[in-house]
Formats: structure tokens, sequence, C-alpha cells
């Protein structure tokens, strides 16, 4: 980052120069793109795609998005920031063509296409590519599924996505990541989490496991640093996180801890 167009050319001279080597020897110039991030997922069969729900994730370790980057620290789906036009352009001048040229070139992309976007001004643009679900998105995405996926995911791998269509409830699901104190940075591992018995058997609360495991003595024990995922449905965001943060309520796991604001700008937006 230059001050004035001077400076940037003379940054880039320097460069050249050799200042950095051989690691120098190539530039990539990106774009600073402005905006609010959405994870817009869509399922593949080499021509055709079906999009599934989008999420927001929260990176950042802490409330109010303060703190280092993490993997994620809990997500909400659907955005309505991610609205039927921006999915319409989002397919037109994003996902189509990328398939399009995909099977050009020979390399029909079958599976899940995960496009970070960055919803500018200009409209939705796009980060990054991953060519998985995300985490943890998928977590949200599966809980507010209403139709078994497997047949969509069969579809996809067997080229028969035409016409397929993804069944959704009402209403928001939100998952908050119970993460081990020091996370993103050195944590304690083995540490005992009690209290998930309480959570069997509701019906719109999941707690997918992320790090965890049952030691021999049958306890159940934080190997990682995203643990646990608490993962529940409302009929508004406001509610779902919510019934969440109930549920996390009944976890005792005095080694970990989580954000207490997940879908904190849909929450806004709702108000
Ligand atoms: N949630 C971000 C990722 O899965 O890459």
């Amino acid at each position: 980052i230059a001050e004035t167009a001077d400076a940037a050319h003379n940054a880039v001279d320097t460069i050249f120069d050799g200042a950095f080597g051989a690691a120098g020897a190539e530039l990539v110039i990106e774009e600073f793109m402005t905006g609010e991030e959405a994870s817009f997922f869509v399922l593949c069969d080499g021509e055709t795609a079906l999009p599934l729900l989008s999420a927001q994730d929260h990176k950042r370790v802490g409330d109010g998005d303060n703190g280092p980057n993490t993997g994620g620290m809990g997500a909400y789906a659907p955005t309505a920031i991610v609205t039927p036009d921006i999915i319409d352009t989002t397919m037109r001048r994003i996902i189509d063509p990328t398939l399009k040229t995909m099977a050009a070139r020979g390399y029909p992309y079958r599976g899940v296409l995960y496009a970070g976007l960055m919803l500018t001004d200009e409209g939705p643009k796009l980060v990054e590519y991953n060519c998985r679900f995300g985490d943890p998105e998928c977590q949200v995405l599966m809980l507010m599924m209403a139709d078994d996926i497997v047949p969509l995911l069969h579809a996809c791998a067997t080229g028969n996505l035409t016409g397929c269509t993804a069944e959704w409830h009402d209403g928001t699901a939100v998952t908050v990541v119970m993460a081990a104190q020091g996370y993103p940075g050195a944590y304690e591992k083995n540490t005992q989490i009690k209290g998930l018995d309480a959570l069997d058997g509701q019906d719109k609360v999941i707690v997918f496991h992320a790090g965890t495991q049952v030691a021999p003595d049958g306890t159940l024990r934080a190997t990682g640093g995203r643990v646990l995922n608490v993962t529940a449905r409302g009929k508004t965001v406001a509610e779902a996180r919510a019934n969440a943060y109930a549920a996390i309520d009944n976890i005792d796991w005095p080694q970990g801890f989580c954000r207490r604001d997940i879908g904190w700008r849909e929450v806004q937006r709702d108000d």
C-alpha cells in the first residue's frame, strides 16, 4: 500500500529491480474490495448448478468482529443480504461462466462449489472459490435442509441435477462454535466437556463435534481448537441464536469459550 501513485510506482520498480529476489519476479495486483462478505454455495453436476442457501461466517475470534482471524466462530443461514437479485447476478456473472469454462476445457466440475463473495456497491464480486462446503456454514445449511441431501449429491455425481430442487425449513439456523481457550493461538488439550446429554432429543438443536474424542474412561475430551458447533433453528435469527445460546448454557466446559454475538448483522437488519 502506498500513499501516492508515484510511491506505488517506486515500490513496484524496487520489486522488479530485484529487492525481493526470485520471490519478486511475478506480481499479483488484486482489487481492493469493500462490503459485506457472504458464503454462496451451489451444487454442480458438470453443467448445471443448483444454488443452496447462502450463509455468513464470523471469522474474528472476538465479539464485535475483533481479534485475530480464525477458521470461523459461527455462522447463520439464510442471510437477507444475499437477495434474489444478488443470487441471479452471482449465477449469471460468476458461477455459470466458471462451469461453462471448466466444461469447455475438459474439466467439468461436479460437487459443491463455495463462492466467497464480497457484496460491493457494484454488485457481488468473487473473493475465492473453495471446492467444499464451508465450516461452520455447512452446519447451518444441514440444519435448514428439509430433505435428504444424498439424492442431490448422487445427482451431482451422475450428471442429473437438471430439474432437482433443494427443500428448506422456514426460518433461520445459527451455529455457535465453542473453542478451546487460547484458540487461535496455543490451547490446552484433553480437557473434559460435560452436559451434552441434556441436549439429546431436542429437534431444533444439534451439536456437531469438530474436535472431540471419547477417552478410555468414557469421558468426552476436547482435542482441537474449534471443538463443538452448537447449532439451532428458530423462526428468526434472534430466536435461533437464543436457542443456540440456551443450549450452550447447558454445556459444562470451563476451558472453552464462544462468541456471544453470532448473527449480529442479521439481528440488526431484522430490527
Ligand atoms: N468458513 C470459511 C471456510 O470454510 O473456509
